[in-house]
C-alpha cells in the first residue's frame, strides 16, 4: 500500500521545475485566478507563442504549484513575468526556483538585462537576487465614460500597412523592437487599436484588449498628453460602461493627471525593477500606459 503524502513520515514531495507547456494552460489559469490578475487563457496562448522554451511550470510531486514566463526583446533586454505561486507553497523557495529558471533561460539566448514589473510580494523574492528598482508604476482602475462621438483629428484605426512604421515608434519609447508583442496585440482587437498620424509621422498608437476583470488598455504610446487623450478617449468609447485598467509608469506625471482627469482611482502599485546594466530604458515620458506587468 502507498503511504499517504500527508503521513508524518512521509518524504517530502520533490520540487522540479520542468517547460510549461499547452497542456498546463488550465493550471496556471487557476494560479492566475487565486492571484486576482486579468489575464485570460489566450494570453497564456500569447506567452507560449512569444518564448515556447522560455516559459517555466514549478510541480511539486505531479502537481503544477508555480510558474514563470519569458520574453526576450532583440539582445536590448528580457522580460520576466506570470510568476505565480500557489498559495499553500510560498516561503519554500518556489518562486525564486522559478526565477532561476526564467533567467539562467533569458541568459543563455545571450539577454544580459533582465527587467519586470513586481508586485509588492514579488519585490520581497527579487531584491534579494539583485534585483534593483528602477521606478514605480500605478495600476489604475475606473470605468469608461460614455461620450459623444469621435472628434475629428488625426486618429485612425491601426492597419497591417502601418504596423512597420508603428514599431518603430513604438522601439523608441518602450526601449527594443517588440513586434511580435505588438502585432499579436492590435490583430486580436482590432476595434480597439488606434494610431495618431501627423504631417511628422506617427505622433502615437493606443491598444486594448479584454481581461478577466476588466478591458485591459496598453500599450499606450504619445508624444505629448494631448495626442495621448485623443487616443484614449477613441477607446474608451468603444467600452463605454465597463471596467477598465490602465499601468501607468509614475515618472510619466502626464499619465498621472489624465487619469485624475478621469476620475480613475489607483488600485495596486507595482515596481519596475532589472538586473544587469539597464542600458535602453527608453522614454517613460512618451509611455503613458505599458502592455502588461509580464511583458513590460
Ligand atoms: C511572490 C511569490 C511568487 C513568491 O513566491 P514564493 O515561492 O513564496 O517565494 P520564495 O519562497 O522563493 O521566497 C524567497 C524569499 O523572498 C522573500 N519573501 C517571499 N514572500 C515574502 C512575503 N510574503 N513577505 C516577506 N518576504 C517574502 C523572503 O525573503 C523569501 O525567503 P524566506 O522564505 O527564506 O524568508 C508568491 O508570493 C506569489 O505567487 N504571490 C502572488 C503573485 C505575485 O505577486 N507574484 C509576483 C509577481 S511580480
Amino acid at each position: 500500500m502507498t503511504r499517504p503524502n500527508n503521513s508524518p513520515s512521509a518524504a517530502p514531495a520533490a520540487r522540479s521545475i520542468r517547460r510549461l507547456v499547452a497542456s498546463d494552460i488550465p493550471v496556471a489559469h487557476e494560479l492566475r485566478r487565486l492571484a486576482g490578475w486579468n489575464q485570460t487563457e489566450r494570453d497564456w496562448v500569447g506567452y507560449l507563442e512569444f518564448e515556447p522554451e522560455g516559459c517555466f511550470a514549478a510541480e511539486v510531486g505531479d502537481r503544477v504549484v508555480g510558474t514563470a514566463t519569458t520574453i526576450r526583446y532583440g539582445d536590448r533586454f528580457g522580460w520576466v513575468g506570470m510568476v505565480l505561486v500557489h498559495p499553500e507553497q510560498r516561503r519554500t523557495g518556489v518562486g525564486t526556483a522559478l526565477l532561476h529558471a526564467a533567467i539562467a533561460s533569458l541568459r543563455a539566448r545571450g539577454v544580459r538585462c533582465v527587467k519586470l514589473d513586481a508586485t509588492p510580494l514579488g519585490r520581497n523574492v527579487y531584491l534579494p537576487m539583485g534585483f534593483q528598482d528602477e521606478y514605480g508604476l500605478s495600476r489604475f482602475e475606473g470605468v469608461a465614460p460614455s461620450g459623444s462621438g469621435d472628434a475629428a483629428s488625426g486618429v485612425a484605426p491601426i492597419t497591417e500597412a502601418i504596423l512597420p512604421a508603428l514599431i518603430a515608434f513604438d522601439a523608441e519609447a518602450f526601449g527594443a523592437p517588440r513586434p511580435a508583442v505588438v502585432t499579436t496585440l492590435s490583430r486580436r482587437h482590432p476595434e480597439l487599436g488606434f494610431v495618431w498620424r501627423d504631417a511628422a509621422g506617427i505622433a502615437g498608437y493606443i491598444l486594448a484588449r479584454e481581461g478577466t476583470n476588466a478591458v485591459q488598455v496598453g500599450p499606450w504610446i504619445a508624444r505629448d498628453a494631448a495626442t495621448a487623450w485623443e487616443l484614449l478617449g477613441h477607446v474608451l468609447r468603444r467600452v463605454a460602461g465597463r471596467k477598465v485598467f490602465l499601468d501607468v509608469l509614475e515618472p510619466n506625471r502626464a499619465a498621472g493627471e489624465l487619469m485624475a482627469r478621469l476620475g480613475f482611482k489607483v488600485q495596486r502599485s507595482l515596481t519596475r525593477m532589472f538586473s544587469g546594466e539597464n542600458r535602453h530604458p527608453g522614454l517613460p515620458e512618451r509611455v503613458f500606459g505599458i502592455s502588461s506587468p509580464e511583458k513590460g
